[in-house]
């Protein structure tokens, strides 16, 4: 079948031997009027080209209560949807993932909620999930699990079926044990992730706090410095796996007329200012988007900024409006940005231009490319794939990064202006210097940047841990077909 040349998944993949499925809390579609078209994001846009040659499968919610379509194909991948009732919707996915874990595995940046009730219906949502896998899955086939919201899902199907391979990852951090300890139900989800071949995290940090966890808690026989946790039935591997974007799309999508286009009039239309700050993220508590606009009010303040020669787009997409936390969020900064743009704002020239919105992949290309100074300050960030996309849409090979040392993504990009944003003055000096940086010192950060992003893509990443969970199955011999390797990265 050949794709369309405008198809975003459209570029050469590997083919592992085995079936492979899918499993995450959304399908990789979203409903339009003619039907279904296929969803935004890296994991999206990684995991689609490998499903579609290898005749895979996706398994996952449609992201509407009790929308359970048939099985249907969508470019040669067959998706599976779950029913999900309107009151789970509340208690499993805003309630126990989102008003629960989220806060939690993200330092505890916020209350968690924890309620027998939610916790249930996180079990029910799982055990269909794995009954669906169980159902759907060939013999032999990998099966690869993502996130949070899926973390009972893997013992669940090993019980089920012994011959498949299985992997999970987690695109968010695994909290320190001190923190992990206060979930009620924290035995059962270590439990849950043992029912693995794999484990994969963002980070070192994260594989080793699950290992000390599954230490703590379950008294497992542990090698730390392998990384396996040996289980009586089978070894769990565990590994880190720093998650990337597609940049060739991102790089394709910069260099094309209508982005460039875009990007002038996106300048004009902002008054031609000096420096254009840009901060893009969803409206998400972890991202630190209120300490960012009074870090820039204070240096407007400070008349470090001027109003004049600077402003600040801010893209807040929406996101889990149903949870407190987050409308308690929103309150804020659109508080703030009122503020803020009351005092420094001219008739016709906001100093924060704020969108609530979600804007297509092309106009956010071109607004990074508008951006002379990105600022992606979460407090706590499993990657952080707004840095990366930034980067690589600079084809200019101009543009300052100031990245948050608690983002996953500040592992990789050492040559961003990297800042601690829980210290204000801090944060003030890192903007200052990403404002005033010297055009040669700007390019050097930026190359390096690029040079990084580039070793390492999405696929490479998907390629890298579907090859080390067959690896560790195949050492296990694990029930699978007798050619069960992968063809080498690049192959079609
Ligand atoms: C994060 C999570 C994903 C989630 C996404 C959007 O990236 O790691 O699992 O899908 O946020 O959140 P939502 O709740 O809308 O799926």
């Amino acid at each position: 079948m050949s794709l369309p040349p405008d198809f975003p998944f459209a570029h050469e993949t590997p083919r592992p031997d085995r079936p492979i499925v899918v499993a995450a809390n959304r399908l990789p579609v979203m409903r339009t009027e003619g039907g279904w078209s296929p969803s935004p994001g890296g994991l999206v846009r990684a995991l689609l080209p490998m499903l579609r040659a290898t005749g895979g499968t996706w398994v996952g919610w449609t992201g509407n209560p009790d929308d359970a379509p048939d099985p249907f194909e969508l470019e040669g991948v067959d998706l599976h949807p779950v029913p999900i009732s309107a009151r789970e919707v509340e208690l499993y996915y805003e309630g126990f993932s989102n008003d629960g874990l989220w806060p939690l595995y993200h330092d505890a940046l916020r209350e968690s909620t924890y309620d027998s009730e939610q916790w249930e219906a996180y079990v029910a949502v799982n055990e269909r999930f794995a009954e669906a896998l169980a159902d759907t899955a060939p013999s032999g086939a990998i099966v690869w699990i993502h996130d949070y919201q899926l973390q009972l899902v893997p013992k669940m199907l090993r019980e089920r079926r012994t011959d498949l391979v299985i992997g999970f990852f987690l695109h968010i951090p695994f909290p320190p044990y001190e923190l992990f300890a206060r979930l009620p139900w924290r035995t059962e989800i270590v439990e849950g992730l043992l029912g693995c071949d794999l484990v994969g995290f963002q980070r070192p940090m994260g594989a080793s706090n699950f290992i000390v966890s599954a230490e703590q808690l379950l008294d497992v026989d542990a090698d730390e410095d392998e990384r396996v946790i040996h289980r009586p039935t089978h070894d769990v591997h565990v590994g880190v796996f720093p998650i990337s974007i597609d940049v060739g799309d991102v790089e394709a999508t910069a260099a094309g007329r209508a982005t460039r286009q875009r990007m002038s009039q996106i300048r004009a239309r902002l008054g031609d200012p000096e420096v254009i700050l840009l901060g893009v993220d969803r409206l998400d508590y972890t991202k630190g988007i209120g300490l960012r606009l009074r870090a820039f009010a204070a240096l407007l303040a400070s008349g470090e900024l001027d109003p004049e020669r600077h402003v600040l787009v801010q893209v807040a997409t929406p996101t889990r409006e149903a949870v407190e936390h987050y409308q308690d969020e929103r309150h804020q900064i659109e508080r703030l940005v009122g503020e803020i743009n009351g005092r420094y704002s001219r008739i016709g020239l906001p100093v924060i231009h704020y969108l609530y919105q979600t804007l297509p992949f092309d106009e956010l290309i071109a607004l990074y490319r508008a951006g002379d100074v990105m600022l992606v300050t979460p407090f706590r960030d499993g990657m952080n794939l707004v840095a990366k996309e930034y980067a690589a849409a600079h084809i200019d090979g101009d543009g300052v990064l100031v990245l948050s040392e608690f983002a996953g993504a500040a592992d990789e990009l050492t040559d961003a202006v990297l800042v601690n944003p829980h210290d204000d003055r801090a944060l003030q000096e890192a903007i200052i210097t990403a404002v005033e940086m010297h055009r040669h010192e700007r390019r050097g950060r930026m190359a390096a940047l690029r040079d990084q992003i580039r070793k390492s893509d999405v696929q490479g990443w998907a390629d890298r841990f579907l090859a080390e969970l067959e690896a560790t199955a195949d050492a296990a011999g694990a029930g699978a077909p007798a050619s069960s390797t992968l063809a080498a990265p690049g192959a079609s």
